[in-house]
């Protein structure tokens, strides 16, 4: 094509390119004119057989004129770009008035379910939530609770030291929360605390280095006896496994911070792998330890005055296994989908 022609076209090829709707279009305008073979590569032909003069000024507009199309056909691009992504949020807007059939909701895990319960219940009755650290030191978790230093009852929990922190701990027990409650509440007292507890146990089936507790601790000016502790229990335990039918047995047992200390068992029975708590079941389940409150515990929070308290704890992942019929505690912790899905959690 001759020069005056392609700059006669220049104003026509521009608009053209201004005008193309879509990718395609653009891409057979841009092939036909500066492809290959197209019109305006073509043109530069000519420059072949011209004189040094003559390159000159050619070459100034057929320069001028593949700019001029290049610039048109960029700004298009650019332009059908935009147009796209708008064309596209277009169609992704979501549409919240939906019905939502399908779609799928987490759930809380059996021992998030457990603890909120145990917690409304306590809270319902009136009792005080409470909460203490896990990183703790040895006064709360140890001294205070009438276990000092050398106490032969250390040697039972493996407790797992902060390094470089003297005498900092993660807790071992919930306990360390009767202290801190003793020590910053007035008496009366009636409160639970639920937390994280932690012993270098080796994982396994039955033993988790973290595990999780529920203490309860009730203290008052007025006697209190070891039936208002059984009374306690026995109400708890209905509530938990949903049954009134519950005979406990209390065995003396050993705990520094109680005296007198008692272990707890259950009647239950087993029915089909879940234990089933019943009157005429065959079976004691070891279900929590418990006492009437040791006065050192008292004049290790400063309590100088006569009062009386019993306290118990209760381990929550051996309640949430019993209840549901779950034989490694494992299972609790290692979030298998399908494992969550049997128990509805996810
Ligand atoms: N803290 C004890 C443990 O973890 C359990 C316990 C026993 C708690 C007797 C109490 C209690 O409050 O009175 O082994």
């Amino acid at each position: 094509m001759p020069l005056v022609e392609l700059e006669k076209n220049l104003d026509y090829w521009v608009r053209s390119i201004l005008g193309t709707t879509s990718h395609k279009d653009l891409q057979k305008l841009k092939s036909d004119l500066i492809g290959k073979l197209g019109i305006v590569t073509s043109a530069f032909g000519i420059l072949a057989s011209a004189s040094s003069e003559q390159k000159k000024s050619y070459g100034a507009v057929l320069n001028r004129v593949k700019e001029a199309v290049e610039k048109a056909i960029s700004q298009q691009e650019k332009k059908l770009n935009d147009y796209a992504i708008v064309e596209k949020l277009k169609n992704e807007s979501i549409d919240v008035s939906l019905p939502v059939e399908n779609c799928k909701f987490g759930g809380l895990h059996l021992l998030t379910q457990a603890m909120r319960s145990i917690r409304n219940y306590y809270q319902a009755r009136g009792f005080t939530i409470m909460d203490g650290p896990e990183v703790e030191t040895d006064f709360f978790n140890f001294d205070a609770l009438n276990t000092p230093k050398h106490h032969p009852a250390r040697q039972s929990h493996d407790t797992f030291y902060i390094e470089g922190m003297n005498d900092t701990l993660l807790r071992t027990q919930t306990s360390s929360v009767q202290i801190r409650t003793l020590i910053n509440n007035g008496i009366p007292i009636r409160m639970i605390s639920i937390g994280k507890t932690y012993r270098n146990d080796q994982l396994d089936a039955t033993h988790s280095p973290m595990f999780h507790q529920m203490e309860c601790l009730v203290v008052g000016r007025e006697p209190i006896s070891i039936g208002y502790l059984k009374s306690e229990l026995k109400k708890f335990l209905a509530f938990f496994f949903e049954t009134n039918d519950v005979v406990l047995r209390f065995r003396p047992s050993f705990f520094p911070f109680t005296e007198p200390s008692i272990e707890v068992d259950c009647r239950c029975t087993k029915n089909g792998g879940k234990l089933v708590i019943t009157s005429v079941g065959d079976k004691w389940l070891e279900i929590c330890g418990a006492g009437m409150v040791h006065p050192n515990v008292f004049k290790n929070c400063g309590i100088n005055e006569q009062v009386y308290g019993f306290a118990f704890a209760f381990g929550i992942d051996r309640l949430v296994m019993l209840k549901n019929g779950i034989t490694d505690i494992r299972n609790l912790f290692n979030l298998d989908q399908r494992w969550l899905k049997y128990y509805g959690t996810c």
